[in-house]
């Protein structure tokens, strides 16, 4: 048996007018949340759907469990779990009749009161799927890509446009799977919803994996772990040759100026001295660690969220 859940070397797809993944390696070992995370565009989920076997490939290949979709199609289809998109569901279908619908599709399927139990929905059972808030349609499209028992399972983007609270219920479903041993490959643009969730990410952006490893690990390459922020009331200012002044980098988002910096608690005093000199009106000052949207930011120069 192969310890590898899934494999994949040079997976390429080229569209018309864009090279949508362009050269993409992936490793992911079993048992683990693995995470693409990357911006809208970034070719994640014409990845997965290579993977899947949904979208055909240009180049590379793909092992899946040791299996190929060439030679082993059948037996990958009955060990992967898919999540489908819920709004694709019959409106008056209940989250029962559509778990027992779709698990006859296969040989062997889960009961569907565990799945709805699994994902919270019991007393949702028989509801029509209509009147299932965003996150209870969310959950029951995870709980169908469970009806197979299956040992791998691929979500794409599955809190995008729900509020925190669902986001966080659905984060506890996805840990759930993996307490009953199975690999999760997600794609997320949301950066603390990876580094919740994933044992291990890649970063991908423009079809191309930018760099791969633990989240923490990830955020110590950085050269610089920690961010002075001064918060303005309103649109932070132009930064100018604030820049100069301290001898780093100034970055200017929303309400705040970014500064990243090795040492926090030496460059601190700098800071705010050529803060008062050049009399920068802002209001707070605050410290804290790198995040990985740091990570993205330093890879490419572009934030995640733009
Ligand atoms: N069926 C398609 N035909 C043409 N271009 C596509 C198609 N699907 C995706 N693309 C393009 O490929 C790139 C990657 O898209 P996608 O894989 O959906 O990214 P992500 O899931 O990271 O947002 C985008 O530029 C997108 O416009
Ligand atoms: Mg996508």
């Amino acid at each position: 048996m192969s310890d590898s859940a899934l494999r994949v070397r040079g997976l390429r797809k080229q569209y018309p007018k864009v090279l949508a993944v362009g050269g993409v390696d992936l490793e992911v070992p079993r048992g683990e949340v693995f995470g693409l995370l990357g911006p809208n565009g970034a070719g994640k989920t014409t990845t997965l759907e290579m993977i899947e076997g949904i979208t055909e490939k240009d180049a590379g290949e793909i092992e899946i469990l040791g299996l190929t979709w060439e030679r082993s199609a059948r037996e990958i289809r009955a060990s992967i779990g898919v999540q489908l998109q819920a709004t694709s569901l019959y409106n008056k279908i209940t989250p029962r009749e559509a778990l027992t619908l779709y698990g006859s599709y296969y040989p062997r399927s889960r009961p569907a009161e565990e799945l709805l139990d699994l994902v919270q929905l019991t007393e949702k059972a028989d509801a029509f799927h209509i009147t299932l808030s965003g996150g209870q349609q969310q959950r029951l499209a995870l709980a169908m890509a469970l009806v197979n028992d299956p040992e791998l399972v691929f979500l794409d983007e599955p809190t995008t446009g729900l509020d925190p609270q669902a986001r966080r219920s659905l984060w506890e479903v996805v840990r759930g799977m993996k307490r009953e041993g199975r690999t999760i490959i997600l794609t997320t643009h949301y950066m603390d919803e990876a580094e919740a969730l994933c044992d291990r990410l890649a970063i991908m952006d423009h079809g191309r994996v930018l760099t791969t490893g633990t989240p923490a690990a990830l955020i110590q390459e950085l050269a610089v772990p920690s961010v002075v922020e001064l918060t303005f009331d309103g649109a932070a200012p132009d930064p100018g040759g604030f820049a100069g002044l301290i001898g780093t980098g100034v970055e200017a988002r929303g309400e705040l100026w970014e500064i990243p910096t090795r040492d926090p608690k030496s460059a601190l005093g700098g800071i705010l001295e050529a803060a008062e000199r050049g009399a920068v009106p802002f209001t707070q000052v605050h410290i804290r660690r790198a995040t990985l949207e740091d990570v993205f930011l330093h890879r490419t120069g572009r934030s995640l969220r733009d």
